[in-house]
């Protein structure tokens, strides 16, 4: 039984969602925020408690696990101590804003013989455990080329949370914080990139980071990837297309989980 506090009652209540559905895994002891009515709103009556003070459960030696829920800019100093702690560590996209500080908290997780894990959902699903069967199968062959799309909508009621749309408070803009998931999915199929171009503008929203891109990828195995990026569409969606040597695999369009979606695999030669 691993016993887990939470940091950050946002998505930390789908992160508590998760838990309960894993019973004999997980222990939710504790939800960690500094607006404890919207804590309490999370835990109903539960029987989890509400801390405001990170450091309440940093030292609590019947807490195994911190789920970092809080915003970007404090992924990096949190997780760090948390691992220091002695605690297994879970953080919400993005982990960290650089490589140097991804290879500063890998280090860390090691030192303290802990395990990191970043949240990368759009690995997670029906559709993604057919698409690795194709691949252990040896159907899919070379990767040719790819098109993501992360067309998402977001207005000022997003942008009133003081974090987002800042350098500092969110790290990055849609590139990092939107189509983190899109671009992750790639590599985990195609392979690391070799190099990369791209546009970035700000367009939507009248904030500081972009919230528009266009990027071209060319991956270490010579696949072409294309990604398109706007939190200017009129729906939430994302669409993923990977072309093979020998099929063709096309996403759903949820913009959360895309593998939970059915998704369509189109052999080129139908015998194979
Ligand atoms: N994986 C996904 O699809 C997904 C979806 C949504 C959000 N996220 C990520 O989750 C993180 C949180 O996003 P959110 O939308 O829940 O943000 P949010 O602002 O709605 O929630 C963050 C909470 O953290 C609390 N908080 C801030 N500083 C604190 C501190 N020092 N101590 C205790 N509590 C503190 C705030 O009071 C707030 O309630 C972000 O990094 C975001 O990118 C990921």
């Amino acid at each position: 039984m691993i016993r887990v506090a939470i940091l950050g009652a946002g998505i930390g209540r789908e992160h508590l969602d998760g838990y309960r559905a894993l019973p004999a895994r997980y222990d939710v002891r504790a939800l960690v925020d500094l607006d404890a009515a919207r804590a309490k709103a999370v835990v109903g009556d539960s029987g989890i408690r509400v801390e405001s003070a990170i450091e309440a459960v940093l030292g609590d030696p019947e807490i195994d696990l911190i789920d970092v829920c809080l915003p970007p800019h404090l992924h990096l100093p949190v997780s760090l101590q948390a691992l220091e702690a002695g605690k297994h560590v879970v953080c919400e996209k993005p982990l960290v804003a650089s490589l140097a500080d991804a290879d500063r908290l890998l280090a860390a997780a090691r030192a303290a013989d802990r395990r990191l894990t970043p949240v990368f959902q759009y690995r997670y699903g029906p559709a993604m455990a057919q698409l690795r069967a194709l691949i252990a199968a040896g159907l899919t062959g070379r990767a040719y080329a790819a098109s993501l799309e992360t067309h998402w909508m977001r207005g000022p009621a997003y942008y009133a949370v003081p974090w987002r749309g800042t350098w500092v408070g969110e790290n990055g803009g849609a590139v990092l914080g939107h189509a983190i998931h899109n671009h992750d999915l790639m590599m985990m199929v195609m392979g690391p990139v070799r190099r990369l171009t791209a546009f970035t503008a700000t367009r939507v929203n009248p904030i500081q980071t972009e919230d528009c891109a266009a990027i071209s990828f060319e991956m270490e195995s010579g696949a072409l990837v294309t990604s398109s990026i706007t939190l200017g569409a009129a729906t939430d969606t994302t669409r993923i297309r990977f072309c093979f040597e020998g099929l063709t695999a096309e996403s759903g369009s949820s913009p959360y989980a895309p593998a939970t979606g059915a998704w369509r695999f189109l052999a080129r030669e139908p015998y194979d």
